[in-house]
């Protein structure tokens, strides 16, 4: 009898502690035995074993890249999976400088109908893209070299990006495409201001969008809101340099989709070319709407054209100027933007001919001009906007010459 209790319980000691070990995710790490990632080397191999072995898991998993340097051609890491996934990245991952090395002409790393997934260690995504900005004349040339997006997200539900960092893409940093439910949190983007085409997250075709507490710099939009995008919040995001907060650009192809409930709070845009706006371009080839939008509580810090609607968007001359836009613009509001800027025309809200903007509010507005290239001041067409406190140069001062 106490033979058998002594042989017992140590049994049950055992199956305890397998219990709850198993009540953790299975951690895959990269460099075991088992996938063999070596620092240094190319671990394309090993990641892509770990993806696979994390996918058919019924249960959550873990893959573990962990500190040091690894080299990553690139993949598309593909769903649906059985189980949630966590990519831990406590290390950096290198793409090849050379971009014709990437298997993919598009993407670096992409993620594609996966459900549950984590980003997550405090690690790096570094594009190395330094060589090809460029070449980064993608907007103009559709034969161009560099579209390679570091983190391609592609029809993802109930995803996470929490504490990484995406540096030096050759491309957009991070481009979200009919996803649902996304919170990305303490995330950086980092590339200097001269890198071309670069925007830090561009969202589109998307619902249920969180940015918070995140710091972007880059050489292109820090957020851009495209087509058919609804219900994105973004908050204590700091932004600079770069471009600044987009909806847009919208209203240049032909099957675009409404964008609607986009809330903008307490960021601070520093050294962009422009604080917040909404661009369209001219001659839209069909109607479309941008309607509830907010910016509340945004502090301008050395910003070139702080508060600004630009419905003749039209860069590199791409577009039949004069030809209105056809994205109606309504229920928008700029609510308590306060600091400097660069440009004399601090508020600009040039809204389409025939399809005025409507519902749009500018409160409690404070910009000061530090250059000297004489007062500041405001321009506004086609939008009679309410304002509340609101200095006089600042509350439309002038009104736009026609196109
Ligand atoms: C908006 O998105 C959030 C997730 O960010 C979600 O919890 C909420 O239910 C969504 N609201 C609507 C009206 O769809
Ligand atoms: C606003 O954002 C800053 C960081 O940019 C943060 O420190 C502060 O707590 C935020 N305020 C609120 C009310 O969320
Ligand atoms: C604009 O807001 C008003 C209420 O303030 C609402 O009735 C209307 O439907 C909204 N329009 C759009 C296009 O969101």
């Amino acid at each position: 009898m106490g033979l058998k209790l002594k042989n017992v319980l140590p049994m049950f000691v055992f199956l305890l502690l397998a219990s709850t070990a198993k009540a953790q995710p299975a951690a895959l790490d990269v460099t075991s035995e088992k996938y063999g990632g070596k620092p240094d080397s190319d671990i394309t191999q090993a990641l892509e074993k770990a993806w696979t072995d994390a996918c058919a898991s019924t249960t959550p998993s873990k893959i573990v890249v962990p500190k040091g340097t690894f080299k990553f051609v690139g993949t598309t890491f593909k769903g649906p999976c059985k189980a949630a996934i966590e990519f831990q990245l406590q290390g950096t991952l290198q793409a090849p400088v050379d971009g014709s090395q990437l298997p993919k002409d598009d993407t670096w790393i992409g993620f594609d109908h996966v459900d549950g997934l984590t980003l997550s260690g405090g690690g790096t995504f570094d594009g190395q893209g330094a060589q090809s900005w460029k070449n980064n004349d993608c907007n103009k040339n559709t034969q161009c070299k560099s579209k390679h997006i570091n983190l391609r997200l592609n029809f993802l539900t109930n995803l996470k990006i929490l504490d990484v960092t995406s540096k030096d893409s050759k491309n957009f940093h991070v481009n979200v495409f009919k996803c649902e439910k996304v919170e990305i949190k303490g995330f950086t983007v980092s590339a200097p201001k001269e890198s071309m085409n670069t925007d830090g997250i561009h969202i589109g075709r998307s619902t249920g969008i969180n940015i918070i507490d995140t710091t972007i710099g880059t050489g292109d939009d820090c957020i851009s809101i495209g087509d058919g995008t609804k219900n994105i919040t973004v908050t204590n995001v700091k932004c600079g340099p770069g471009h600044g907060i987009a909806i847009g650009s919208l209203g240049r192809y032909p099957e675009e989709e409404p964008v609607s409930s986009i809330n903008i709070k307490n960021c601070t845009l520093t050294d962009t070319t422009n604080g917040v706006r909404i661009k369209t371009w001219p001659d839209s080839p069909k109607d479309g709407t941008a309607s509830d939008i907010h910016f509340e509580d945004i502090t301008m810090v050395n910003v070139g054209n702080p508060i600004l609607i630009d419905q003749e968007y039209c860069p590199w001359n791409e577009c039949k100027k004069g030809v209105p836009s056809k994205v109606k613009i309504s229920n928008v509001s700029f609510k308590n933007i306060k600091g400097t800027c660069t440009d004399p025309v601090a508020v600009k809200l040039v809204c389409t001919q025939g399809m005025p903007c409507e519902n749009v509010e500018l409160s409690d507005i404070d910009l000061k001009y530090t250059g000297n290239k004489g007062p500041i001041t405001s321009v506004c067409s086609n939008v009679k906007p309410t304002i509340n406190r609101v200095p006089q140069p600042l509350a439309c001062a002038t009104s736009a010459a026609a196109a």
